[in-house]
């Protein structure tokens, strides 16, 4: 097991937590759980609340610390100011390079352990009080929210169509206790025009999207930062001052932003340093049918890798800044 959790929970550090218990009543066993049964993680490692954050910090600091690259001592400042990316162009006005263009966010909310450590009945009030609060969108973020249970043959067949329709978690989700009750209080909302949507109790409590076809970033992320302000001014998020949006696993605390483009790159995508040159530019690769899929046609989804200690705008500038370079690298190659 290469996983950060193994490298960490060193017999000294494990000493220290053996009898620790958070708030959720998550021991370092809860924690672990998904790197011990899944010794292929990246990671390994869950918080089922912002407690365990606190009181697990012997092993999660040095995960943090060599993910991201961040300080225990270091803070966090959030920053949605669209100002700031005035000059920002569409990356792809000819439309044929960069096929589509989305933002997430993780979000947990204030009060409430994280889906690791759910209760059934939690997991329902959570659901009531997302969809109460989306039900308040205005203009074009206003749309319909589809539970996943009893969801009608044609909604589920419209939602795998769109690629909308989130799966069961896989086996690291699976050991991690996300899963409990699926499909329970699960649920997708789209606004009608499709390009803002939200996933509801899935690896956070919420899942905040923005896309559509093509390469204009900026807004992409306008609308996702009206969505956002629009459902915090009704649901206060889990937040520190120290981790920012505080999720289920350390890779996406922070901004909890991962932004993304599906972009074809016949010929740089297929060079040895390719992997390398994306890491460099602080750019992560993944196939185009999500996390831990291969390529396909030339086409790869690339994001911004770093999400903690830099705000929301800075995330957006380096995935702009790194796409134009790899789009630069691959109109030297030949094909654009
Ligand atoms: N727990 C998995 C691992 O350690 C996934 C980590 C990042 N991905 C995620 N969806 N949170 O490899």
């Amino acid at each position: 097991m290469t996983a950060l959790a193994k490298k960490y929970l060193t017999a000294e550090v494990l000493g220290k937590l053996a009898q620790v218990r958070a708030e959720c009543g998550f021991g370092i066993e809860d924690i672990v759980r998904s790197g011990v049964d899944n010794p292929d993680s990246s990671i390994g490692a869950y918080a089922g609340d912002e407690d365990c954050y606190g009181k697990f910090a012997p092993l999660f600091d040095p995960i943090i610390n060599d993910y991201h690259g961040y300080a225990a001592d270091a803070s966090h400042h959030s920053n949605f100011d669209i100002n700031s990316l005035m000059n920002m162009e569409d990356m792809d006005p000819s439309g044929e390079v960069i096929i589509s263009t989305r933002i997430r966010v993780a979000r947990n909310i204030k009060g409430f352990p994280f889906p690791p450590a759910l209760s059934t009945d939690d997991r329902a009030v959570i659901e009531e009080k997302v969809v109460a609060a989306l039900n308040n969108l205005q203009g074009e973020l206003s749309g319909t929210y589809y539970p996943l249970v009893e969801m009608r043959e044609e909604t589920r067949i419209q939602l795998t169509e769109d690629h909308f329709l989130f799966k069961k978690g896989d086996r690291f989700l699976e050991s991690a206790g996300v899963n409990g009750d699926w499909p329970a209080s699960r649920g997708i909302f789209h606004s009608d025009d499709k390009q803002f949507l939200v996933w509801v109790n899935e690896e956070d409590e919420l899942r905040i999207i923005s896309m559509q076809p093509g390469g204009d970033l900026k807004q992409v992320f306008v609308r996702l930062a009206q969505a956002i302000a629009a459902i915090e001014s009704e649901i206060t998020f889990a937040y520190n001052d120290h981790l920012g949006y505080l999720t289920s696993c350390p890779t996406n605390l922070g901004t909890a932003m991962r932004a993304s483009v599906h972009v074809k790159l016949p010929l740089l995508g297929k060079t040895q340093q390719f992997q390398q040159t994306c890491a460099t530019l602080g750019l992560s690769v993944r196939g185009i049918h999500g996390e831990h899929s291969e390529s396909e046609g030339g086409v790869y989804d690339i994001s911004n890798k770093q999400r903690l200690g830099i705000s929301e705008v800075e995330c957006i500038k380096r995935l702009y800044a790194g796409i134009k370079d790899l789009l630069a690298k691959e109109r030297q190659l030949g094909t654009i």
